[in-house]
């Protein structure tokens, strides 16, 4: 009774501290207008070009949203420094999805109609991008998915792209990396977010390619992105005896969940899906996120020129390596700077009407091709992100658990 009183208790305190770190608990509807920290350095008195950033910066979900408004940021003052679009600066205005569906409508809502943007980078969520893609490809209004990476993005139309690579590119890598290390891996266990569309759409990759590598699927359990006890899920996993257990969730969930399956007992490998792809996992399962195999769709180790520069802005301001999400939100900002700057070398941009320029925005930037710091992208004629390179890092923490890292194992 005493030991479940203390159990409950601290994940009392592991659900607060994903609170505090997320900013606020509560998804606020409200949407909120950043001015820009950075303002546009290139010299000339034209209006600006605004770009949206549809991305979590409150509730839980923020654990992966403020990665994407730090590189939307870097991005932002890097362009501008280099002159904006020939001459004219870009500016990112920043609505706040929160974390659920009607705070990525809102958001998206408020950017079309009232900031009048070019396009959209965001939402954060797969599970958002369902609900608010479809108000902009109504409205003629191209969205770069920059973290969204469950199976039909792309398709919800074809205003809608994505610059993050789809589930079942990038997460088979960590299953291969998995054997790696442990070449008798036999068993395994699959947990996921049934509430969360990319949870469903990952896990499925997951668990064909167990199947397809010869593996035995020994069980499947479920929970919801807001749940904090993971006690009774646990247990049956553990009792099958598993010699992995792969997770497809979210942050605040996903860091709860390996802490708990440490603290009962478990001592194989745990491959972590594309939502617990942060750094800000760490103070969740602290000591206990030790040793969790994440795939990776960027490398700070990246060699082009924009991703050296890129790093060198991120860890000059941040002073660690730049993360996934940072780095992808940046390429969305990239991928329309360098759109915009295409196309106002064939029609002067400044002369066209804003449902037009969004059009022609959206018909170029599928053409192009980007040197970005996830390596040369492209898309395919559906909004699909053509990307060439994968890797697979692990979490190394110190033995305090207070501090730990990303290492690249591939
Ligand atoms: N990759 C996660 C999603 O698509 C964040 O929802």
């Amino acid at each position: 009774m005493a030991k479940s009183i203390k159990k409950l208790f601290s994940y009392a305190i592991a659900a607060l501290m994903t609170c505090l770190l997320a900013v606020a608990c509560t998804p606020t509807n409200n949407s909120t207008t950043t001015t820009p920290t950075n303002s546009p350095t290139t010299s000339g008195n034209q209006n600006p070009i605004s770009i949206g950033i549809a991305v979590a910066q409150t509730s839980n979900v923020a654990l992966l949203g403020q990665e994407q408004v730090i590189g939307a940021k870097i991005a932002e003052a890097y362009f501008n420094k280099k002159g904006g679009i020939n001459g004219t600066p870009i500016r990112l205005v920043f609505q706040d999805t929160a974390g659920d569906e009607q705070g990525a409508i809102n958001a998206f809502n408020t950017l079309i109609s009232q900031d009048k943007v070019v396009g959209i980078v965001g939402p954060t969520l797969s599970q958002q991008a369902f609900s608010a893609d479809p108000i902009a490809e109504r409205a003629g209004v191209p969205v770069i998915a920059p973290s969204n990476t469950a199976k039909g993005i792309p398709q919800i139309g074809k205003y809608i792209a994505r610059v993050s690579a789809p589930v079942a590119v990038v997460a088979p890598n960590a299953i291969d990396a998995a054997l790696k290390i442990n070449p008798q891996i036999k068993k395994v266990a699959v947990f996921f977010a049934q509430n969360d569309a990319f949870s469903k759409s990952e896990t499925g990759t997951f668990q064909e390619t167990v199947k397809q590598k010869g593996l035995e699927l020994a069980t499947v359990q479920t929970f919801q992105t807001t749940d904090t006890d993971f006690q009774s899920q646990v247990t049956n996993a553990i009792n099958i005896k598993p010699d992995l257990i792969i997770i497809s969730g979210l942050s605040a969930d996903g860091g709860n969940l390996v802490k708990q399956l440490r603290e009962l007992g478990y001592k194989g490998l745990i491959i972590g899906g594309n939502g617990l792809n942060t750094s800000n996992l760490l103070p969740v399962c602290k000591a206990l996120c030790d040793g969790i195999i994440i795939a990776q769709a960027y490398s700070p180790e990246m060699k082009n020129e924009i991703n050296t520069n890129f790093r060198k802005l991120y860890t000059e301001q941040n002073k660690k390596e730049p993360p996934q999400f940072t780095a992808q939100a940046f390429t969305g900002v990239q991928v329309f700077v360098e759109a915009l700057s295409t196309l106002d070398k064939t029609t002067k941009i400044s002369t066209l009407a804003l449902p037009q320029l969004r059009t022609q925005l959206n018909d170029t930037l599928l053409t192009g091709k980007y040197i970005t710091p996830l390596g040369e992208i492209s898309f395919t004629p559906e909004g699909e992100i053509v990307q060439k390179q994968f890797f697979v890092a692990q979490i190394k923490m110190e033995p305090d658990g207070n501090s730990g890292k990303f290492t690249f194992i591939q």
